[in-house]
């Protein structure tokens, strides 16, 4: 038999157990999640106006010196982070002799302090709020690298979203070619034919966790806006031609449900459902409702994809994220430890940046 000191303390501790669970949400500051303030989504507001008026402004003036200039579109490359970009020498080696192709765009979490960012990055940061899992915050993350990228170069015809995880499978030229043609004639077209641009960006209605996704804020909630039937998924990381990118921050109507924050936190993905759910009820045939960016999700752990280290790097390895089953091989890859940057290093200019 227990002796009664033991039942005592068994007393007390179940005892105070209960007190804990009850008090605790009372006494303990919880966590919740980010919320969007009304003075951050104004400026927001004001952002997108500016790259709006700024586009339509380049487009009535045809950019009138293509005739003279001849001059070639651009890859934006939209870098969204919380930490270091430590495959910055990867990217370097990337975009090396392809200057006026591209540009790239930082959003770079300024609650995070980022370790002397690689000559590639400097004067490429956005002005940048705090970003968080489970909150609206990404999508809006996501409508400023695109509007600063629209605002800043009416060249810029292609909107690639990346991560610090992501990595090239391919060579800028193979990228590039791939999106905009390889003869002169289909480049120096590409201004006059962009209304025919496809975006790159996964949609699906397909998913098991759409049901519990839709009503993550409350039932009924995203009514009359977005009904279920018009909810899709896709992933989080996109290539969207230009007028898809503004068709992104002239939204209004479906941010106003997808800003608000969720109640189920167990099912709270909300960039992974606005630009697929956007994109399709507005312009499903201009999608093609795949992404080029690899991720594997054979075993997830706590919502985040299977991440490379570096026994895994190798030729091979980079030749099977190559295959798709679409017209076009991918162009990238997540998720990749930092400590893979070496042995990708390694093998970038024989496999990585060859085609
Ligand atoms: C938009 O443009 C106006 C006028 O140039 C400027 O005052 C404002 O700061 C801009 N807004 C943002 C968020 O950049
Ligand atoms: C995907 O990740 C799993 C481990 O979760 C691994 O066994 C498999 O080889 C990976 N697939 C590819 C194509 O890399
Ligand atoms: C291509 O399709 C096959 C058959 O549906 C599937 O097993 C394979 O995983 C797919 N490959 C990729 C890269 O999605």
């Amino acid at each position: 038999m227990f002796s009664s000191p033991y039942i005592y303390s068994l007393a007390l501790f179940v005892s105070l157990s209960l007190i804990f669970l009850f008090l605790a949400p009372q006494i303990l500051p919880i966590k919740h999640p980010l919320t969007i303030s009304l003075a951050d989504d104004l400026d927001d507001l004001s952002l997108f106006r500016n790259a709006t008026i700024a586009s339509s402004r380049a487009a009535a003036s045809k950019i009138s010196h293509l005739s003279f200039s001849n001059p070639k579109p651009k890859i934006a490359f939209l870098f969204l982070t919380n930490s270091d970009l430590v495959f910055a020498p990867l990217w370097e080696s990337f975009f090396s002799g392809n200057e006026h192709l591209y540009n790239i765009y930082v959003h770079a979490d300024p609650s995070v302090k980022l370790n002397n960012p690689h000559i590639l990055f400097k004067d490429r940061f956005i002005p940048a709020k705090r970003t968080e899992r489970a909150s609206p915050t990404l999508i809006s993350a996501a409508r400023r690298l695109l509007a600063n990228a629209l605002l800043d170069d009416p060249l810029n015809l292609y909107f690639a979203l990346l991560s610090q995880t992501c990595i090239p499978l391919h060579s800028f030229q193979y990228i590039y070619h791939s999106l905009f043609g390889d003869s002169s004639w289909k480049l120096f077209n590409a201004f006059s034919t962009q209304s025919k641009h496809q975006s790159f960006i996964e949609i699906s209605s397909e998913d098991p966790n759409l049901p519990k996704r839709y009503i993550a804020r409350g039932k009924n909630v995203m009514l009359p806006e977005v009904p279920y039937e018009d909810f899709r998924a896709g992933s989080q990381f996109f290539i969207l031609a230009k007028r898809h990118a503004l068709l992104v921050i002239k939204d209004k109507k479906l941010w106003r449900k997808f800003r608000l924050p969720c109640r189920n936190m167990n099912s709270c993905y909300p960039e992974e459902h606005y630009f697929p759910t956007l994109l399709s009820m507005e312009d499903p045939r201009g999608c093609s409702l795949y992404t080029l960016t690899r991720v594997n999700w054979t075993e997830t752990v706590n919502g985040h994809p299977h991440t490379y280290r570096p026994p895994e790097v190798s030729p091979e390895l980079i030749y099977s994220l190559r295959q798709s089953n679409s017209t076009y091989s991918y162009f990238f890859a997540r998720k990749f430890s930092a400590d893979c940057l070496n042995p990708l290093m390694d093998i970038a200019p024989d496999v990585i940046l060859r085609d």
